[in-house]
């Protein structure tokens, strides 16, 4: 396949797919956004996803067009001599955007639904846009080769990443000098950029969900919590492992790691074509629950406690999301699904069945919190169920999260995060 045979094929699966009826699609790349300082500087500039996936590159201001009857075009604009002399930027190839407004008059009086980001002078028809992003994110679940074969190299340039980190977790280490050998190990094996925010979060901060590392130095026997991914080419991959500093754990952390790497493996090996996200979740949160039960920690059967909602005081979260084009991917609910709004269910990233194709992570986790665990109401409502002594004493230990990216397929789920250790 050469470079643009994979757009073809993407594009033709896409436009099966999109319900279009008489609407036309335009999706606009968006355009650099300027820092609130009112300098000449912009955040980094990436293309919408919607935008990305259709037209298989970045392009500032650039827009793809689709209508059934007469195709796909790749509208850029023209680059100017400013690009050229302070960013080095050459013509991007396609029809240029001013063609854009022709475009549109040859088809007016028909509804257009408007992707990706905003595109000057197009007036979005609100179903048909509603219907064509539900459909394009379905569309973009299943992954294609192309996609994959990115995934596997952000997930290679990730593991390495992680044995460098692993390497230099040891007492009086900063979060923020972990962050730089792990980041700078990513780029060093083909990364563009890291995926998201690298989270590094020692001691307590190890409960934080999305900590942002620090100059706090680690301390024998604390955990240690590094979730992170390279990216390669606006791939990423998304992975979490946690450390004991010093590799010698007490009882107490080995079992709340081993509980929750236990539920991560069965939550994994459920990842099968046709399982409900929601059954895998649920599930997870029982068995960890249990795993809470038998550490002492909760008291009662599993599965009522989890009714009870008693396991949101130490999973808050949801089991996982789809990641690979953007960190969160086509993630959200199932064509003609509306989302779950019930405590159980309200952090889930996702509510679909599963299908060969798809890629996500399966990230369980254990934390104690000190903003959910001191809270009054929670104290008196889970009084009964909770050992609150127990709780005190782990008030400042932070948590364990162990997070994969695993590929479904019609037979055993494929771990492409695999090669990176999961050992305390
Ligand atoms: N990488 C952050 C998260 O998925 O929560
Ligand atoms: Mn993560
Ligand atoms: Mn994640």
């Amino acid at each position: 396949m050469n470079s643009n045979d994979f757009l073809s094929a993407r594009r033709a699966r896409v436009a099966a797919l999109l319900p279009l009826g008489e609407a036309v699609l335009v999706v606009g790349a968006g355009q650099p956004i300027p820092l609130p300082e009112g300098s000449d500087q912009t955040y980094a500039f990436r293309s919408h996803a919607e935008y990305f996936y259709l037209a298989g590159a970045e392009c500032a201001g650039g827009v793809v067009a689709f209508d059934p009857g007469a195709g796909w075009t790749a509208l850029v604009p023209a680059v100017t001599e400013g690009e050229r002399v302070w960013e080095g930027r050459t013509q991007a190839e396609g029809t240029p955007l001013a063609a854009l407004p022709a475009w549109l008059a040859a088809r007016r009086g028909r509804p257009v639904a408007a992707l990706g980001a905003a595109v000057e002078g197009v007036a979005a028809d609100t179903d048909a846009t509603t219907r064509a992003r539900m459909w394009l994110t379905e569309a973009r679940r299943t992954k294609d080769a192309h996609e994959l074969a990115l995934i596997r190299r952000a997930a290679a340039a990730t593991a390495a990443g992680f044995a460098r980190a692993r390497e230099c977790v040891r007492a009086g280490v900063t979060e923020r000098a972990l962050q730089i050998e792990l980041e700078a190990e990513f780029f060093r094996h083909g990364a563009t950029r890291p995926g998201y925010g690298s989270i590094v979060g020692s001691g307590p901060n190890a409960a934080v969900l999305h900590f942002e590392p620090s100059a706090r130095a680690a301390r024998a026997g604390e955990f240690v919590l590094i979730d992170a991914g390279a990216e390669v080419a606006r791939y990423t991959a998304d992975v979490t492992r946690t450390f004991v500093v010093g590799g010698a754990p007490e009882a107490w952390q080995r079992e709340l790691h081993a509980v929750v790497l236990a539920a991560e493996r069965s939550a994994i090996a459920r990842c099968v074509p046709g399982a409900e996200w929601k059954d895998v979740h649920r599930a997870c949160a029982v068995e960890m629950t249990a795993g809470l039960v038998a550490m002492g920690v909760l008291r009662g059967e599993a599965a009522a406690l989890v009714e009870r909602e008693a396991h949101l005081l130490f999973f808050p979260h949801g089991l996982g999301h789809m990641v690979g084009l953007g960190v969160r991917d086509g993630s959200g609910v199932a064509p003609g699904r509306v989302k779950d709004t019930r405590p159980m269910w309200r952090t889930l990233r996702m509510d679909l069945p599963l299908a060969a194709g798809y890629v996500l992570t399966v990230e369980p986790g254990l934390y104690f919190i000190p903003a959910l665990l001191n809270d009054p109401e929670r104290r008196a409502r889970f009084r009964d169920c909770v050992n609150w002594p127990l709780v005190e004493r782990h008030l400042a230990g932070g948590g364990v999260r162990i997070e994969d990216d695993v590929l479904i397929t019609t037979g055993t789920p494929e771990v492409l995060t695999a090669a990176i250790p999961t050992a305390p």
